[in-house]
């Protein structure tokens, strides 16, 4: 709900409550919902500002900086009018959230020049999470130059820890902390993509509580951080300013990507809201709400080295063991046999393919299977007939070697051509495989910014947009497509990929006790809906480490599930426990898929940890508790529950798994449950401990209120 009164302006979502003053451009409050109402101007002045400009006498980090056609930098935005728009305006190009809610517009004007800035504030009437967004309208009469323009601000007093998401391939989302004590912080990307190494989303900690942001973009950003001689905390959201310079025409508009920001007494609660606003603000489509299947992918099982007979013995033990979709991954195009060429040949290898996807396709769904494939669109190899006939798509600078990563070029999707070749191939391989998934891969970053008659300064940018309208044209053509996301793992894990595609590869790490960090990690920000996990063989192919096939099980239900192997050469006692796993999911799939997620413990801090899903109405739950690393003489790790309804009484057991004998069976309260906990006495008694060389102990704990 948006409220005014003159120009002090109050949004309140379910919990919580920012006060804006719009003609001072400032923020009185945010924090935990006002009961009362008024009184404000107690709060005024104060020195939080809503957006920062050069040529004020505040020399923290600016949100706006614009390069004014006689090459000077100074502005003097001053507030000219503000409205509550009942729809929320679009921002041309890029993908944002949706839904019911209220916009707060506010207009600013550079008197000399007439330059224009608008700022955005949308709540929803369902979720905490405020999308916030800026553009500059240039109406002067000449050209001018935006070299920044954060998407969001927001200037927070007092001190501040700042938390972020980190890591690198096969590492993503690492939480860490930091006291923001004086200087500047950066949490950024020159990537080209979101990135491994740091995560958009971002928390500020202190004392009233913690505040969330988050960027719906899926290229470089940037997130600033800097404590100012006043004490204030001022955080900056948006795109990267690196090499950025985007030149607006007389008339012409620039739109920042839109931002997202939350706030919420705890971590805990900060990770609900904002798992309801990706769940139901960003997440869209026929998938949204949709169970997803449980998959069987063979990269792991075979890499490049396939073929029709392969595939088949793959996908029928597949099936046998209670698979839903058969996904084929890299290799099944051109003269793909490793990485070094093909990319951008999307034409079917007939040898691997028994004579072509079409074929294929039709063999594994008269199994009872559905069809999935792989694709890397935005790439060339430069070993491919795509390059040979049209070198001028792949990004290279002129007269330089270009920067080779997995030996290969990215397109210059700045070009319009580009795109369409992109469509069209790709449309081709969706409709000739008739295929119901498409993993969408993305496994270089960008180095080598270059097109013909593109600024060097909106390059990064220009991909971009680029991409979206790709993605937006492929996911409108074929919405009855399960879309995955994927970039060397969890590379482009963002808000703007999650707008097409509802669920991402989370790691291509998938050793049970890595994946428990990274997924711990990006549940802060993301619902388990969105993220995807797969048990695959042991040895792990990242770490060399084994589990017990019912912990890597147990670990890849915390995401959508799949099955990353070889399934035709599983032991008969490893198939029946898969094919026993698979069944059990599919039955609890609404649960563990939708249901409100929490962590519990804390794997970055302790060796206890795990996760827990609650049915919306809190009958059921289920919870998987996880210890790293065997404790020999005691104490016994103890777990405390978390979400259950306090004063119902619960049964509560143990999934059967094959590596314990002793099965559990108890009833309790739920609030001792959450309170009191319960002592994980028989963890290591697990019978298979010998084949645990990655020394990770779980077990799945199932929670049904109990009706007397
Ligand atoms: C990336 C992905 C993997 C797999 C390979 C194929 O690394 O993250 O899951 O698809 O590419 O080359």
């Amino acid at each position: 709900m948006i409220r005014k009164k003159g120009q002090t302006i109050r949004l309140d979502t379910p919990n919580t409550t920012l006060v804006i003053k719009a003609d001072t451009a400032e923020y009185l409050y945010y924090g935990k919902k006002l009961m009362s109402a008024g009184g404000f101007e107690a709060l005024s002045p104060t020195p939080r500002k809503i957006f920062s400009q050069y040529g004020e006498n505040d020399y923290t980090e600016y949100g706006v900086l614009i390069e004014n056609s006689d090459g000077g930098f100074s502005t003097c935005f001053s507030f000219s009018k503000s409205k509550i728009l009942t729809e929320k305006p679009e921002i041309e190009g890029l993908p944002s959230s949706y839904g019911e809610g209220k916009t707060l517009e506010l207009k600013y004007i550079d008197a000399p020049t007439k330059v224009c800035l608008y700022l955005y504030y949308t709540v929803f009437d369902d979720c905490d999470a405020i999308a916030v967004s800026s553009r500059i309208v240039n109406q002067a009469k000449k050209e001018i130059c935006v070299r920044r323009l954060a998407s969001l601000q927001l200037d927070l007093l007092g001190d501040y820890s700042v938390v972020t998401f980190e890591g690198a391939w096969a590492r993503e989302r690492q939480k860490i902390s930091r006291d923001i004590v004086r200087g500047v912080y950066y949490n950024d990307s020159k990537k080209g993509m979101s990135s491994h190494s740091r995560n958009p989303f971002v928390i500020a900690e202190g004392k009233e509580g913690v505040y969330g942001f988050n960027l719906v973009y899926s290229g470089n950003h940037k997130e600033a951080f800097e404590r100012d001689e006043q004490g204030r905390t001022r955080a900056l959201v948006g795109m990267n300013d690196f090499m950025f310079g985007w030149k607006l025409a007389p008339g012409e508009t620039f739109c920042a990507p839109e931002a997202v920001m939350c706030y919420a007494p705890s971590e805990d609660e900060l990770s609900l809201s904002m798992h309801a606003f990706v769940a139901e603000h960003i997440v869209r489509g026929k998938w949204k709400k949709k169970e997803r299947p449980v998959l069987v992918n063979n990269w792991e099982g075979t890499y490049f080295d396939f073929n029709e007979e392969k595939l088949l013995a793959i996908a029928r033990a597949a099936k046998d063991a209670g698979a839903e979709l058969f996904v084929l991954d890299d290799g099944w195009f051109g003269k793909r046999d490793d990485d070094t060429s093909s990319l951008g040949d999307w034409t079917d290898n007939a040898d691997k393919t028994g004579g072509g996807l079409a074929n294929l396709a039709d063999k594994i769904r008269e199994l009872g299977l559905e069809f999935g494939i792989w694709v890397e669109p935005e790439m060339i190899s430069e070993d491919s007939e795509l390059y040979r006939s049209h070198p001028n798509f792949a990004m290279k600078v002129p007269g330089r070697e270009p920067t080779r990563l997995r030996n290969q070029l990215c397109l210059n999707l700045a070009d319009e051509r580009v795109q369409n070749y992109v469509v069209r191939s790709i449309s081709d391989v969706i409709a000739r495989s008739g295929a119901a998934y498409v993993k969408w891969d993305y496994n270089r970053s960008l180095t080598d910014c270059y097109a013909k008659g593109v600024a060097q300064g909106e390059y990064f940018h220009r991909y971009m947009l680029g991409f979206y309208r790709i993605a937006a044209k492929l996911t409108k053509k074929f919405p009855f497509v399960l879309f995955e996301g994927c970039a060397g793992g969890g590379g482009r894990f963002d808000l703007g990929t999650l707008c097409y595609f509802p669920q991402f590869w989370t790691s291509d790490n998938t050793d049970a006790r890595a994946r428990l960090k990274i997924q711990d990690g990006t549940s802060y920000g993301y619902p388990q809906t969105v993220m995807t996990a797969h048990v695959s063989a042991c040895p792990n192919h990242q770490t060399g480490d084994s589990n017990p096939l019912e912990t890597r099980f147990n670990v890849a239900c915390g995401g959508v599930l799949g099955y990353e192997l070889d399934m035709s050469k599983l032991s008969e006692s490893d198939f029946a426990t898969a094919a026993r796993q698979i069944e059990f999911y599919k039955k609890n799939r609404k649960l563990f898929q939708f249901g409100t997620y929490y962590r519990l413990g804390d794997v970055f801090s302790s060796d206890v940890g795990g996760f827990m899903v609650v049915s919306r109405d809190k009958s059921c739950a289920a919870a998987v508790v996880s210890v790293s690393g065997k404790v020999l003489g005691g104490p016994v790790p103890r777990v405390a529950f978390k979400g259950l309804a306090p004063s119902a009484v619960y049964d509560v057991t143990t999934r059967p798994q094959d590596n314990y004998a002793a099965e559990q069976a108890f009833s309790a309260g739920g609030d001792l449950l959450m309170n009191g906990g319960i002592f994980l006495r028989d963890l290591f008694e697990d019978l298979q401990s010998k084949e645990n060389s990655g020394c990770l102990y779980t077990r799945m704990y199932l929670f049904k209120k109990n009706k007397i």
